[in-house]
């Protein structure tokens, strides 16, 4: 099986590989962006014939510059009774654009949370469109599944949700998280705030409108230029659990000590060691920085984005590889690639230098919950952040470890999806919309995967699998009989990815 565990910090990307081939398959990969980006823009892709219902057209009913007008209620810093006479949410009729780096079904559990969180930003009332680079198909029925979970309800004509599947080759590996860059910049202007993050962090409308509420803040304390040296930040948390326990029933008095707890950022004296105060005359009352700037994610405006095109040493528009050691490129000096491009490009001094804000008032508001909550267990091990050369190891899975199953009585949402719309054959409707009865569901476009390169086995599960998906969008949305025909519920999981 050739999955790339996305989440390492491990340098594993360019492990092994000799500099020429190394610059080669960035060549190749900057290629492939220009090719698959004019595929993806002009809608010209087979799969994908609702490509042209997506939210980033510009839409009548909204005010062009949402963002403008927000600023425009925000005449200064904490005007109370301004800020009241701003009749909606600052999230009602937002545009978003959302990019996940999901390479496998490896996280899908986490994935699956993610999506949640930005469902329920469509329905607070923004218009949500979902992008997620993938290296594996999704089956038809685990579409349809998600089809009816996600679907977004909101009968506001400024909100909705699309989202959209963007398979990738498996060979672009951890330059997976490259992709979101050359859209946004492509959808610059199409967009009020652009999401990118790892497949694994919770970001809720809170965290959007935390976001947004900040920046506006910093813009009317410095002014639309200055603000362009800052960002707001987010900061990922974990719940330490014990180190030794399992919950269940019987231990389940052990939670009485958990917390949410930032792993990351360790050292004290906090404020010489973790948190830094900003250099900012205006905002160093309101504002810190944290010391180690990784986040895995980042939310940013058009305004910033444009900003930092032409911001000395930044090029943010500019996808590139991490910085590695002159003597042996296959070593990052200052972290992975997707280190670099969620967090290091961004605020790295020697990069674009930006400055990262996190609110004092309203810190935890910009605090998200990393889904895996496992990495709170890495402190202290050799090799990792706060542990010395005789600390224990961090063990990693070799492969020999059996996972007891949970019991085979659980019921499955996959199974129980199934099972309903067998007994309700009738509904068939829920996923066409307009008086063209389009199809409205999730998108699988496939850009530029070259089935030809394929072992034939696995060529011709691919082929199956896209016929079907492109059978199941032709007849507007609903699974016949060939797609219930599930015999192991959780075959698709250990698929090879394309
Ligand atoms: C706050 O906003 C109100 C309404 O826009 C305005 O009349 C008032 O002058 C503002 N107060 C300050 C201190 O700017
Ligand atoms: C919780 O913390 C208290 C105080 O440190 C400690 O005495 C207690 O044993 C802890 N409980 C558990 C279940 O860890
Ligand atoms: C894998 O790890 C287990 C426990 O961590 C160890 O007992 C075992 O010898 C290892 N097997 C191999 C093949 O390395
Ligand atoms: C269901 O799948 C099995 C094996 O995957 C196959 O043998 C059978 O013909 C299929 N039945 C239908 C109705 O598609």
């Amino acid at each position: 099986m050739t999955t790339v565990k996305l989440k390492e910090h491990r340098p594993t990307i360019a492990a092994g590989a000799s500099p020429y081939r190394h610059i080669s398959l960035i060549t190749s990969f900057i290629f492939g962006l220009v090719v698959s980006s004019s595929f993806f823009l002009w809608q010209t892709n087979k799969y994908d014939p609702t490509w042209a219902t997506m939210h980033y057209r510009p839409s009548p009913h909204l005010s062009p510059r949402l963002l403008t007008r927000q600023f425009e209620s925000f005449p200064e810093y904490r005007n109370e009774s301004s800020h009241s006479l701003t009749s909606s949410s600052i999230l009602d009729g937002l545009r978003v654009l959302v990019t996940i780096a999901s390479f496998d079904f490896m996280q899908l559990s986490h994935l699956e949370e993610v999506l949640d969180g930005f469902q329920d930003l469509c329905y607070a009332g923004s218009k949500v469109d979902v992008v997620i680079y993938t290296t594996v198909l999704y089956p038809v029925a685990l579409i349809d599944m998600l089809n009816d979970r996600m679907r977004c309800n909101n009968p506001s004509p400024n909100a909705g949700l699309t989202m959209t599947l963007m398979l990738k080759p498996n060979s672009v590996r951890l330059h997976l998280v490259d992709f979101h860059r050359e859209l946004f910049y492509d959808r610059i202007d199409q967009y009020d705030v652009f999401v990118y993050t790892e497949d694994d962090i919770r970001i809720t409308p809170k965290t959007v409108a935390a976001y947004l509420h900040e920046t506006n803040r910093v813009a009317s304390i410095l002014g639309p230029t200055r603000a362009t040296d800052f960002n707001v930040g987010i900061i990922r948390y974990e719940y330490d659990f014990p180190e030794n326990v399992v919950m269940t029933d019987k231990t389940r008095h052990a939670s009485v000590n958990v917390t949410r707890v930032y792993w990351e950022h360790l050292g004290r004296p906090i404020f010489e060691k973790t948190v830094k105060k900003v250099e900012d005359d205006a905002l160093s009352p309101y504002y810190v920085s944290m010391r180690h700037p990784h986040q895995g994610m980042y939310i940013v405006t058009p305004a910033l984005l444009k900003s930092w095109k032409d911001r000395p040493k930044c090029r943010f528009n500019e996808i590139r590889n991490r910085p590695s050691r002159p003597d042996n490129p296959s070593q990052p000096t200052e972290g992975t690639q997707r280190v670099w491009m969620s967090s290091q490009m961004m605020y790295g001094k020697r990069h674009c230098g930006i400055i990262q804000l996190l609110p004092v008032e309203n810190f935890g508001q910009l605090a998200v919950l990393h889904l895996p909550n496992k990495n709170y267990r890495r402190i202290g091990k050799q090799g990792r952040l706060g542990g010395s050369d005789n600390a224990p190891k961090n063990e990693f899975s070799n492969g020999t470890e059996v996972f007891k199953p949970s019991h085979p009585d659980l019921l499955k949402e996959l199974e129980l999806h199934v099972e309903l719309k067998r007994q309700f054959p009738h509904l068939r409707k829920s996923n066409i919309r307009g008086k063209e009865s389009r199809y409205t569901g999730i998108r699988m476009v496939d850009t530029d995967i070259n089935l030809h390169n394929m072992a034939p086995n696995h060529r011709k599960k691919c082929e199956k699998a896209m016929e079907a998906y492109k059978m199941y969008v032709d007849r507007g949305g609903y699974m016949i009989d060939s797609d219930m025909n599930i015999t192991d519920i959780d075959d698709w999981r250990t698929s090879s990815s394309l």
